[in-house]
């Protein structure tokens, strides 16, 4: 099997050129000006950026336990309508992956049942230290704070039992937050956990990365106390407190949004993110109204942060190494992040001038709502290919 893609601004080697890609049996195997070459099937992407497959290194596809929320197969196909080829997994589900057993069972379903890749968080608890090592995982979560379910660190002193443990080259993922209802408290104790984490990191030499910051002093604590890299996720970058009035019960997020005033300053701390991550954290209607906490993201990720480079705010090259080659290498996973020979054939092409609105009746996620509903943007994902196979084309699933 091969596949060609001839004809677009391809994003090789730090920059845009104007290169066709060969992939041959799933991997990147030619990348020059007009390929002289023939192969089974043919894209025509003139017009089109094309990218490495979109990487999401947080998000919750809540199978085995609440599958009416979302499922590998619905989170697998929100994941490639977004442009993600590979996303990883939260182990926050109703029973968490704290073991080598459900480990390797979410291992199986996610295999069985979704279209794009997935790699998995492994959960930590206050003694699961010999299940981690028997399951050996490429990263860790630790919840420092309230997530849904019940999973996060109750015995101050298990954070620095995880910390000596765990491989010092294996990222490990923290939740840092605070459950203060007061707004301004909030923010002060969610940055006295980074605080408090990221020193102890410092000293046992981890490799630490702060998920969901939403405020820019979150990450300059995070980067001055230790190593760290830093996600950030669209919704802190486009929605603040002020929208909660009309949200109402679907603003619920952990962390919460912050005031107007800190989002703009997170938008001019962009330069210090290492990368975007949606938190895709689908609820049904229903559980909002019951107070969950947490928004989707996959299907709307990629058009917000495109937004930020019509609008001047980002450069399209920054994009794309939040977006994929950042992921990639913070996470260890190879052969993917970059349209390179010898590089997995998995690839996001884009139509920048695409205008479109966001309606969360046509997303692929079971949640069918969007905190971005009816907002306008300009660029989407056209056509999205996994290992040299065209899934997605032309905005619609090839099966
Ligand atoms: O809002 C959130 N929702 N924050 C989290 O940390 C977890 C997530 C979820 O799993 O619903
Ligand atoms: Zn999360």
């Amino acid at each position: 099997m091969s596949l060609l893609i001839r004809g677009g601004k391809a994003f090789i080697g730090g920059k845009f050129v104007e290169k066709d890609i060969l992939i041959e049996n799933g991997i990147i195997s030619k990348i020059g000006p007009s390929l002289d070459t023939k192969a089974d099937e043919t894209l025509h992407a003139d017009n089109f950026l094309v990218l490495p497959g979109l990487i999401d290194p947080h998000v919750h596809m809540r199978e085995p336990g609440a599958t009416y929320k979302e499922d590998f197969y619905t989170g697998g196909r929100a994941a490639i309508a977004g442009g993600f080829t590979t996303v990883m997994d939260m182990p926050n589900n109703p029973v968490p992956t704290i073991t080598k057993e459900r480990l390797e069972e979410k291992i199986g379903l996610a295999k069985q049942k979704s279209l794009c890749d997935v790699l998995f968080h492994f959960g930590t608890t206050d003694n699961n230290f010999d299940e981690i090592k028997k399951a050996d995982p490429q990263s860790l979560k630790i919840y420092l704070g309230k997530t849904t379910g019940d999973l996060m660190l109750h015995n101050p002193a298990s954070l620095e039992m995880h910390y000596k443990n765990f491989p010092k080259n294996r990222p490990i993922v923290l939740h840092c937050g605070s459950s203060d209802p007061d707004p301004q408290e909030n923010m002060r104790k969610t940055i006295g956990v980074i605080k408090n984490a990221a020193s102890l990191a410092k000293k046992t030499k981890n490799k630490i990365h702060l998920a969901h910051a939403s405020t820019k002093n979150d990450i300059t604590v995070a980067k001055n106390y230790a190593k760290c890299t830093v996600e950030v996720a669209p919704h802190y970058l486009f929605l603040s407190s002020e929208n909660v009035e009309k949200l109402g019960v679907f603003g619920k997020v952990y962390p919460p949004l912050r005031p107007e005033q800190k989002r703009i300053m997170m938008l001019s701390a962009l330069e210090l993110v290492d990368c975007i991550a949606t938190d895709h954290a689908p609820h049904t209607p229903e559980d909002k109204e019951n107070g969950a906490a947490g928004f989707p993201g996959l299907e709307t990720s990629f058009g917000l942060i495109f937004d930020l480079c019509n609008n001047g705010i980002l450069d399209k090259i920054r994009l794309v190494q939040l977006m994929s080659e950042n992921p990639a290498k913070i996470f260890g996973i190879n052969n993917k992040g970059m349209i390179k020979t010898g590089y997995m054939g998995d690839i996001t092409i884009v139509d920048p001038k695409k205008e479109w609105v966001v309606d969360a009746l046509e997303m692929h996620s079971k949640c069918k709502w969007s905190p971005f509903q009816g907002k306008r943007l300009k660029g989407k994902v056209h056509t999205v290919v996994k290992g040299g196979n065209v899934l997605y084309r032309e905005y619609e699933f090839v099966n």
